[in-house]
């Protein structure tokens, strides 16, 4: 659609540009004032591109729940080059197929042999930070990034990956890095093509990748063992109505896919946690205290169960700092929402950001209160005035997932570390593709007492 005509308030945006500049520019501030002035239902152009920002949580349902009418476009294709067909950018009968395939890896039970895996990363860590000096700082956003990596890297392919995690770092860093350029950008995507350094590191990038995994999968498939990872897990899997199972090829996007999506967005919701108990030391001391009760020995599935406190305090995180902070879909058809007719082939934007603040469904949306999640609490909200992991059928696959990791790292730092803010320290929200510090987030390391922390 070129400049369709208006249907629905919004900014008049500048000629040929739109409003890409206050987007680029402060692009949370930028997204919260549409909604503020001009309501649920806002038309926007950026670029080419007609949009609509839908704030309302029966319109995010709406939109999230009819993937017929509302796709994901082909605005993931710009992933394709790294992702391939994985879970995030198929489509169709494929997308169809390996959801199936890939649900059963996902399931609770299965998830629950991980976390001895889960834990072993966390302690090491740990293990790390006790040789530090008494009373030293830590740059948490790394920390974060680096365990989750290590988490994600080991519960797909298993611990004899560990060499690996360097490796795929560096790559993942500057994969990531290009991509996030791409997205939204047309010229980015066409000067993608043509020779530089940086698509020659974005190559180089994807090679080594490529190269692991392969190596990783074939290793498995030589091997001929059984092992309760995803990687096992994947190998595993069959088709329930064909027999089949997935190729090397079809198994070297899923396995990046999982990598990508699973490790950036979890380390995110951790670190955004961290920042904000540093502001709330009440709440930080009822977390330690959890941690000390749930996590006497063994970390296992079932101590997890016992971190309800510290999942809350995540998903607290989660509302104000949503790491997927807009989803984005194209109206495969005219399409009735809140009275107005959106055209088809126009742009939908959903931002869990925007709704997670919005000040119809949240009282004080600024103020970091845990207890908004409590049971009591959160019973009755409407279910798509946070969704941190989307909804419908296209939802987070590894969501339960998540929640299992953010429990056992979180509780572990809890239980043998205070974590305290650095005077003067500023951090601000990033958003690329996901919503990152801009800044790193150091922070203070106190030793907790291990007798106080075991009782
Ligand atoms: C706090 C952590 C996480 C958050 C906030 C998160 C968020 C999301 C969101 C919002 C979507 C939907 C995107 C859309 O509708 O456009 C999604 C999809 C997905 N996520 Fe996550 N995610 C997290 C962790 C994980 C983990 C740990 C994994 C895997 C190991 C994972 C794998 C995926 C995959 C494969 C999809 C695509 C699903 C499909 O289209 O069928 N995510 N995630």
């Amino acid at each position: 659609v070129i400049r369709a005509q208006r249907l629905a308030p919004g900014p008049p945006g500048r000629p040929l540009v739109g409003c890409l500049p206050e987007l680029h520019g402060d692009t949370l501030g930028f997204m919260l004032r549409l909604q503020r002035r001009y309501g649920d239902l806002v038309q926007l152009q950026l670029g080419r591109e007609t949009c609509f920002l839908l704030s309302d949580p029966d319109y995010a349902r709406q939109v999230l729940m009819d993937e017929e009418r509302f796709s994901k476009g082909g605005r993931w294709d710009t992933m394709k080059p790294l992702l391939g067909d994985g879970l995030l950018t198929a489509s169709g009968a494929l997308w169809r197929r390996h959801r199936r395939l890939l649900s059963a890896a996902f399931r609770p039970e299965a998830l629950h042999a991980l976390v001895p895996t889960m834990a072993a990363c966390a302690a090491e860590m740990l293990d790390r930070w006790h040789t530090a000096a008494p009373g030293a700082a830590v740059d948490v956003s790394r920390e974060m990034m680096q365990v989750a990596l290590q988490i994600a890297v080991r519960t797909l392919f298993g611990d004899d990956a560990a060499p690996y995690v360097g490796a795929i770092d560096g790559a993942f860093h500057v994969a990531n890095r290009e991509l996030a350029r791409r997205i939204w950008s047309p010229f980015a995507r066409v000067s993608a093509r043509l020779p530089s350094p940086r698509a020659r590191a974005f190559s180089r990038a994807i090679a080594t990748l490529n190269g692991i995994t392969a190596e990783l999968i074939q290793r498995r498939r030589a091997a001929g063992v059984q092992r309760a990872d995803l990687l096992g897990l994947l190998l595993e899997a069959r088709d329930p109505e064909t027999g089949a199972g997935l190729s090397d090829r079809e198994l070297r996007d899923e396995a990046l896919t999982m990598l990508l999506a699973g490790h950036e967005t979890t380390a995110n919701a951790m670190t955004w946690a961290w920042h904000l108990l540093g502001y709330a030391p009440e709440v930080a001391g009822r977390l330690a205290a959890e941690a000390a009760a749930a996590l006497g020995g063994r970390v296992d599935a079932q101590a997890a169960q016992g971190l309800g406190y510290t999942w809350q305090v995540v998903q607290e995180a989660m509302r104000l700092y949503p790491p997927i902070w807009m989803l984005i879909r194209r109206a495969e058809a005219p399409a009735e929402v809140g009275g107005v007719m959106l055209p088809a082939g126009c742009t939908v934007i959903v931002s869990p950001y925007v709704i997670h603040h919005h000040p119809a469904h949240w009282d004080a949306p600024a103020r970091f209160d845990p207890d908004r999640f409590s049971p009591e609490r959160a019973e009755g909200r409407h279910r798509f005035a946070f969704f941190p992991f989307g909804g419908g059928r296209r939802s987070c696959i590894g969501k339960y997932m998540a929640a299992l990791e953010a429990r056992v790292v979180v509780g572990m730092i809890a239980r043998e570390f205070r974590l305290t803010r650095l005077p003067g320290q500023r951090v601000d929200p990033l958003p690329l593709l996901s919503l990152r510090p801009r800044q790193r987030l150091r922070m203070r390391l106190e030793r907790r007492e291990r007798a106080a922390a075991a009782a």
